[in-house]
């Protein structure tokens, strides 16, 4: 018996090993700085969409898309495309995917596995379209990055932080041509649980993304 049991708890592990070696950090291409539509014309076109045609964004639009979200605009300070308070840098991009879901590390501009199961319908929570389109980004703040950590008024600041996150997205996805919708509906405590979040980081938002239906 001692001995079927140590023989699971190896294949446990092992299998846990596994799961880690098929899912590999990507290197995003180098994003785009310069280009595309104005500002204003991007302010313009902005809107929430909720229908997405099933192809995947392109390599060079999901690098653009995760830049423009809190991607490093400044690399001598390390500082973001988004503000935050105090320069916390609370926000954190997570990119869920058919085929897993990744975190999003803008200093070293890769994403880094999470877990090799399709979280967007977690994301969804109900709302079908979520679950359709081909990205789902969901951000969370860390509140262990405040001064003071879990109090009322940084859980404020880092919604406020997640919240310019968001319209960096919407923004970049009317520039770049993708439909987009920020939301507050997800299933916080099963992803939470399959994003591993620390008991730190709160989830606020997450917005789908796709090319739109033709
Ligand atoms: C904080 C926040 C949470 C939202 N949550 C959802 C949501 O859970 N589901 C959804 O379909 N839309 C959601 N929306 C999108 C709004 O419904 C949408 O922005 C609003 O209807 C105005 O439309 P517009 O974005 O096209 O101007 C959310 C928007 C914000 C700012």
């Amino acid at each position: 018996m001692k001995n079927f049991v140590l023989t699971c708890l190896a294949a446990c592990a092992l299998s846990g090993q596994v799961v880690a070696q098929e899912l590999t950090s990507i290197s995003l291409r180098a994003p785009r700085t310069s280009g595309g539509i104005t500002i204003l014309e991007a302010l313009s076109q902005r809107q929430s969409t909720r229908a997405y045609a099933p192809q995947m964004l392109t390599d060079q639009e999901l690098s653009d898309l995760l830049w423009a979200a809190n991607g490093i605009n400044r690399p001598e300070s390390q500082k973001r495309t988004a503000p935050s308070a105090l320069n916390y840098q609370d926000v954190d991009v997570y990119v869920c995917m058919e085929k897993g879901a990744y975190w999003y590390d803008a200093k070293a501009n890769k994403l880094e596995p999470i877990i090799d199961e399709d979280l967007r319908k977690l994301a969804a929570n109900g709302q079908d379209f979520a679950a359709s389109a081909p990205v789902v980004l969901v951000l969370t703040s860390d509140l262990s990055k405040m001064k003071g950590g879990d109090t009322e008024t940084n859980r404020l600041l880092g919604a406020m932080d997640a919240g310019i996150v968001s319209q960096n997205i919407s923004l970049a996805c009317a520039g770049l041509g993708l439909a987009t919708v920020p939301r507050g509906t997800m299933d916080k405590a099963s992803l939470a649980k399959k994003l591993r979040l620390k008991d730190s980081q709160v989830l606020l938002l997450n917005h789908p993304v796709g090319h739109f239906v033709e």
